[in-house]
């Protein structure tokens, strides 16, 4: 990162630094850079502000998680060619060692879905939804960026559980993928006109659950439309990452009448979930329950003006970036 953002991202808020490849010390290993996770919650990291974790400052590395191959390994635990997985940042080479690192077998699934369904935006959703959000058979589950790496899951977690699932997205693409592709009962294209008025008519009973990605307007819009004792998973908020914010015109006393809650959280604060989901995620995967999609950027220099994009709508699934590919 060369400098804080002022609001929206720009190509000089990013630097290419050039260094040389790092070597391992003894018990470590060293990591080519396969796939980089591209994910919203480091927007928020860019600015000075007070957090959960530590902001950025202008000359640090881009932070990550990423999946590579052990090039060179000073563990016999982890030989070379092993996939790993971890916190890898905006680099092409990692030196690790192997206690900050997930094994990946790349024969149970592609290994990009280790940060994807199968990494933290999976983990994001299945903690989020069924620990949080508490969805009961017949009731209805409002998801925003519903065709998003953690929006699909939701959705498509609802649906296995019995519930009526509406999803949010921008454009008539997206909203037949969430339909047609993802099974939800309806998908609300925000993009076009009349939105509270089509979101009122998709909504009779009111909401159960709202698991709420965007913030903002849209999820005001939501939020006068709860039903009694309703939950609200304030998982992101990635209209208001740019900033300036907006929302939460909500009075206080809507919440008193619906007794409803509303709970945020960070995923990376419940890692006790993770394994747990990852099997039950890849179990569905198998089954065909469950799909996925992903958009994958080519090479680092494209990392910026991607993230741009995931914070513009632009991607269609997971966001990737290829920093490299395997045996080239
Ligand atoms: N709490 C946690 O621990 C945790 C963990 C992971 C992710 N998250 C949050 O979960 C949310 C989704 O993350 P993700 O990785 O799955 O990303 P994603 O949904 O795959 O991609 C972001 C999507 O957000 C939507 N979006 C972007 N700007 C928007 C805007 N101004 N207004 C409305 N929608 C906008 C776009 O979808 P449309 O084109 O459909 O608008 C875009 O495709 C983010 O808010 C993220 O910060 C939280």
């Amino acid at each position: 990162m060369a400098r804080h953002p002022a609001g929206e991202l720009d190509d000089a808020d990013f630097q290419v630094v050039e260094a040389p490849r790092p070597a391992p010390a003894d018990g470590q290993v060293l990591i080519r850079h396969l796939y980089l996770s591209l994910d919203p919650f480091i927007r928020p990291m860019m600015d000075p502000v007070r957090s959960y974790v530590p902001h950025l400052n202008p000359g640090d590395l881009m932070p990550g998680f990423g999946v590579g191959q052990v090039v060179q390994s000073r563990n016999p635990a982890l030989p070379e060619g092993t996939h790993v997985s971890g916190r890898f940042g905006w680099q092409e080479y990692i030196v690790a060692d192997p206690a900050a690192l997930r094994v990946i077998d790349p024969s149970l699934a592609p290994i990009t879905t280790a940060v994807g369904i199968l990494g933290m935006p999976g983990a994001t959703a299945h903690y989020g939804l069924l620990e949080l959000g508490k969805p009961k058979p017949g009731e209805t589950v409002v998801v925003s960026a519903a065709t998003g790496a953690v929006g699909s899951v939701v959705g498509q977690i609802a649906k296995l559980r019995g519930c009526r699932v509406i999803g949010i997205a921008g454009g008539p693409a997206k909203c037949d993928h969430a339909v047609q592709e993802l099974g939800f009962d309806a998908c609300l294209d925000y993009r076009a006109a009349g939105i509270e008025e089509r979101f009122s008519a998709l909504t009779p009973g009111y909401v159960d659950v709202l698991f709420e990605n965007v913030g903002g307007p849209l999820m005001d819009m939501v939020l006068r439309r709860l039903n009694a004792h309703a939950r609200v998973v304030l998982c992101g908020a990635i209209s208001q990452y740019d900033g300036p914010t907006s929302g939460i015109g909500v009075p206080a006393f809507e919440f008193v009448r619906q007794r409803a809650t509303m709970t945020g959280f960070i995923i990376s604060e419940h890692m006790a979930h993770w394994p747990g989901a990852f099997e039950e995620l890849a179990r569905w995967i198998r089954e065909g329950k469950i799909r996925y999609r992903e958009s994958i950027a080519d090479g680092l220099r494209n990392a910026p003006a991607a993230f741009k994009g995931l914070l513009t709508g632009k991607n269609f699934g997971k966001q990737l970036v290829r920093v490299a590919r395997e045996n080239g």
